[in-house]
């Protein structure tokens, strides 16, 4: 079985991702998180808005409306071009994107291998990514509005807001984690590209003149995030956009890519130097003067915005992919323990004995104060590890009949297996240490 195919099936037997509406068929680009994954996935949020927001001085946090007044996406180019080039295939009518060519490529060898002799496609057309909607009772073109393609519209339209409203002096970042939706052509690849998504994104202001410099900066400082949550040094690279794939708004772009297994090297976040492109576009379209007068020198200018963005369910599969081990007795998620779902599970020896059921239940409401914990006392212990390494628990804590006697507990270690008595008295701190 292929490493993803084993991926995909871990995630849904382990509580990680569903297929969204499964229950009536499903809907293609459309996942659900089950109880371990959106622990995982708030895990992961919660390192970028730390790192991002909490760790600095010169940053600070949004959340804006997912639906807003749709001039926000004529302004920013959305409705004209945010597109991709649609193409279909004239054997079966499936559609695709034509600048996918491996995409193409396997969809034509599929059909030469079912013996069709010349598979043909239409000539490609442009398909806007926007989902639309309305708003209020009457559906016509002045209720149209569109579910947000980006996060980060959402802070230009509130750049003033943020500058009247806080300390804050250019140059500063508005961080915003939140949904995106996209109606992709051709959503796949798992969790790679789907419609419905989260984004992280930092829109980080600057004076022109230092927005090379900041670049630098961010493409480093992201490229650091992306290994400390535990990603392999060769798992990542950058890769600098052509001139011809660059978005309109954009002077430079660089992706921090991951290689997926199967499909290659493949975009894991985005960092752009967006120009002045965004706040020049919206003062225009609103009648507002989003330029920035500095304190200092009284400068008037309008700044340039450098854009890191990474998807989180694009980054969750990276972390899936990278953490997935197996050997001959065993599969585990060699996750980062602070990323891990559960840190630590707790286990009486056996369910039928009360006096040891009871003094697991004290150790769990002990330690659920601390960390998040699970609780298992189904089946054999051997088992119950197995159960949780899939789910990637770093540590395992047995109650047995010695906890009884002198107050100790086995505690198992996932990635090495290896099992050490530690006192209750000390078990706090032991996994804290860990932690
Ligand atoms: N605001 C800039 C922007 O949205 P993008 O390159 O289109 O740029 C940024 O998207 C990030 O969002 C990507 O690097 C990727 O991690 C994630 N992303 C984009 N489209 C996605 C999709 N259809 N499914 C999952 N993640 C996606």
């Amino acid at each position: 079985m292929a490493i993803l195919d084993k991926i995909v099936a871990l995630a849904k037997r382990r509580g990680f991702v569903y297929p969204g509406s499964e229950l009536y068929g499903g809907i293609g680009g459309f996942w659900d998180y089950g109880p371990n994954g959106v622990e995982l996935a708030n895990n992961i949020k919660r390192s970028w808005w730390q790192a991002m927001v909490h760790d600095r001085e010169d940053v600070v946090g949004l959340d804006s409306a997912i639906i807003m007044n749709p001039k926000v996406w004529e302004a920013s180019g959305h409705v004209s071009s945010f597109t991709d080039p649609l193409t279909e295939c004239k054997v079966c009518h499936q559609r695709f994107r034509a600048d996918q060519p491996d995409e193409i490529e396997a969809h034509t060898d599929k059909h030469r291998h079912e013996g069709q002799k010349s598979v043909a496609w239409t000539e490609a057309r442009q398909f806007n990514l926007l989902f639309r909607t309305f708003v209020g009772p009457v559906e016509d073109n002045s209720s149209l509005a569109y579910l947000r393609g980006e996060t980060c519209q959402g802070i230009y339209v509130n750049f003033l807001n943020v500058l009247s409203s806080m300390r804050v002096r250019v140059p500063f970042g508005i961080a915003q984690i939140g949904k995106a939706f996209r109606n992709e052509v051709t959503p796949g690849k798992y969790l790679f590209r789907v419609r419905e998504f989260e984004q992280m994104e930092l829109e980080f202001f600057v004076h022109p003149r230092e927005a090379t410099e900041r670049f630098t900066y961010w493409k480093e400082e992201r490229l650091r995030w992306h290994l400390s949550l535990g990603l392999q040094k060769d798992h990542v690279r950058f890769r600098q956009h052509e001139s011809t794939e660059r978005a309109h708004y954009a002077a430079d772009s660089w992706d921090i890519e991951y290689d997926y297994p199967e499909w290659g090297w493949k975009e894991l976040e985005g960092i752009a130097n967006r120009t002045d492109y965004d706040l020049k576009t919206h003062g225009k379209w609103s009648g507002k003067d989003l330029s920035y007068s500095d304190p200092l020198t009284n400068e008037r200018y309008i700044p340039f915005v450098i854009e890191p963005s990474v998807g989180v369910s694009r980054l969750f599969l990276a972390l899936l992919i990278d953490a997935y081990k197996e050997d001959d007795k065993r599969a585990f998620l060699q996750l980062k323990p602070s990323l891990a779902p559960v840190t630590a599970a707790i286990f009486p020896l056996v369910a039928n004995k009360p006096q040891l059921v009871e003094k697991a239940r004290s150790v769990y409401h002990f330690l659920k104060k601390h960390f998040v914990v699970g609780w298992d006392d189904r089946g054999n212990i051997g088992k119950r590890y197995l159960a949780q390494d899939e789910i990637g628990t770093p540590w395992c804590v047995t109650v047995d009949y010695d906890t009884l006697k002198d107050d100790t507990v086995t505690v198992r270690d996932r990635d090495t297996t290896k099992q050490e008595r530690v006192s209750i008295d000390r078990l706090k701190e032991y996994i804290g240490a860990k932690l």
